[in-house]
């Protein structure tokens, strides 16, 4: 089976003669997205004319190919810090590690970014990368700043701490003025320890200038709030 989502189609057949039609050959209609089968339809005329057998193309518009979305939209996780080397990239790590674990890959997607662009291209930080590696974690990600489309591709957009909160709905309010974004976008902004059940943190810190324990404990809450984050999505996509 053949997928087309076009709305300039017209049937190109290399090799053939030149055939001259007369006056009373069907004019081709081209494909129209109003009637996914014009494409057909033009395509039998043309291949009756030149005596061709050719197999009807299954032909998806685009607004049939959105509709099958729809239906299986995966839900969509950013995690936001500053420089995207460490605390987002860990969360990222630790929630799709997590998701994996539970099978539930497809039902995801998960990405996370900064509120700077220094590191932007960059790794994360090794630092982080090998204390979490010592838990069974990778982290493959690679840093990039906060954009205006994720503001209407994600449902979750999660700050590392209210210095992350507070510039990502700055960028918010400055991007509405010139993009359309969604009305309700300040509501997807949640601080990620608000999903913390063993620990009293209300912030992840910076580990950025600190010691090896200082990424330990930010692994630690991570952690904790990856597993109520997923419980707390998978119980109310099954309510
Ligand atoms: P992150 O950590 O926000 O958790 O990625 C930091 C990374 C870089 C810097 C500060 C914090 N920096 O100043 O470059």
């Amino acid at each position: 089976m053949m997928s087309l989502c076009t709305n300039s189609i017209l049937p190109i057949i290399p090799n053939l003669p030149v055939t001259h039609f007369n006056t009373k050959t069907p004019i081709l209609t081209p494909f129209s997205p109003q009637n996914p089968h014009s494409f057909n339809q033009s395509l039998n005329l043309f291949n009756q004319r030149l005596k061709i057998k050719q197999t009807p193309l299954t032909i998806i518009t685009s607004s049939m190919a959105s509709t099958a979305q729809s239906e299986e939209k995966p839900f969509s996780v950013l995690f936001v810090c500053l420089g995207n080397i460490c605390r987002s990239p860990a969360a990222e790590g630790v929630f799709t590690n997590l998701v994996q674990k539970r099978n539930l890959s497809s039902k995801f997607v998960i990405d996370s970014a900064g509120t700077i662009n220094y590191h932007e291209g960059g790794p994360a930080d090794s630092r982080m990368r090998a204390a979490s590696k010592r838990r069974g974690i990778e982290i493959t990600s690679i840093s990039r700043p906060i954009r205006p489309s994720d503001f209407k591709e994600f449902d979750l957009i999660l700050a590392m701490d209210r210095q992350n909160k507070e510039d990502i709905l700055a960028a918010l309010e400055r991007w509405s003025f010139t993009e359309t974004l969604p009305a309700d976008a300040h509501k997807k902004v949640q601080l990620m320890c608000s999903y913390c059940k063993k620990h009293d943190e209300t912030e992840v810190p910076d580990p950025y200038y600190g010691g090896a324990q200082g990424f330990e404990k930010v692994l630690d809450l991570l952690e904790d709030a990856c597993e109520s984050l997923l419980e707390s999505i998978v119980d109310k996509s099954s309510s």
